[in-house]
């Protein structure tokens, strides 16, 4: 186990684990001096490229942005997404595995739980490559968006998927939009820690998508808090370059170009 890994072990019960996602280096570099996780999230999809889903995004574009995240980032532990389709059976599962951490040089890989891909995650971790779980609502997965967990059956189902994953060697699983409740009885019996999104303060850690707490995405869902809103900051910083140019207030002053 690596020592990245160890230390994120040894917070659970001590301290909150602080996770966020990136892209590209030049966020991964702000996140890595706050951040234990940076995520390189299938969220991409819907947030970078406009698709309606997660569907659609290929190991390709994962890789590629990984890479300049990979670039940003120094000591956070840095978790790369397995895209829908990439990980369909044990054998495709380790490849890609296998290529991702060489192409990316990240420290783990993510995979979202259909209840029954348990199999993949253990030949993923048998392959020295750490797994993370993704249990809740799982977007690869699930077509409507649903707070899971609101009932008994479902904690106990939710209960049990998350013990399979553990079981199954996940160093780590992110818990999404599920119930206080079910969160807070699958935190107390994990040892490994839970990373919450949309599930309350009753998790290890939080994980948010960076461009949706930074005001960015235009996505805003109740559980999400805007530390800033960086629409209207970029905004008035384009208008003002934009009134400059028209208006011959900028560029100003010495001509770089021919140093007069
Ligand atoms: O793709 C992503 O950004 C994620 C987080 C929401 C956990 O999976």
């Amino acid at each position: 186990m690596s020592k990245k890994i160890k230390r994120l072990l040894s917070k659970k019960g001590k301290s909150k684990i602080v996770s966020l996602t990136a892209y590209s280096k030049s966020f991964a570099k702000i996140l890595d001096k706050y951040c234990d996780i940076i995520l390189v999230g299938d969220s991409m999809a819907n947030v970078l490229y406009g698709m309606k889903n997660t569907h659609q995004i290929t190991l390709e574009n994962i890789i590629q942005h990984s890479i300049s995240v990979r670039e940003g980032v120094k000591k956070s532990l840095l978790v790369v997404d397995m895209p829908k389709g990439s990980y369909k059976n044990s054998n495709q599962a380790r490849k890609n595995a296998k290529l991702i951490k060489k192409k990316t040089k990240c420290d783990a890989v993510k995979i979202e739980s259909n209840n029954k891909n348990f199999k993949i995650i253990r030949e993923i971790s048998k392959a020295k490559i750490p797994v993370m779980g993704h249990i809740g609502f799982t977007p690869q997965f699930k077509k409507k968006f649903k707070i899971q967990g609101g009932n008994a059956k479902e904690v106990k189902r939710l209960i049990k998927e998350a013990i399979s994953i553990q079981n199954a060697g996940a160093f780590s699983i992110v818990l999404e939009c599920i119930t206080p409740m079910a969160a807070k009885l699958i935190t107390n019996l994990l040892r490994i820690p839970t990373i919450g999104i949309g599930s309350s303060i009753n998790c290890d850690g939080q994980i948010l998508v960076t461009d949706d707490m930074i005001g960015l995405s235009g996505f805003y869902p109740k559980f999400v808090k805007k530390y800033i809103n960086l629409n209207t900051v970029i905004e008035k910083a384009v208008k003002k370059y934009s009134k400059e140019v028209k208006n011959k207030r900028f560029p100003r002053g010495r001509n770089f170009l021919n140093g007069k």
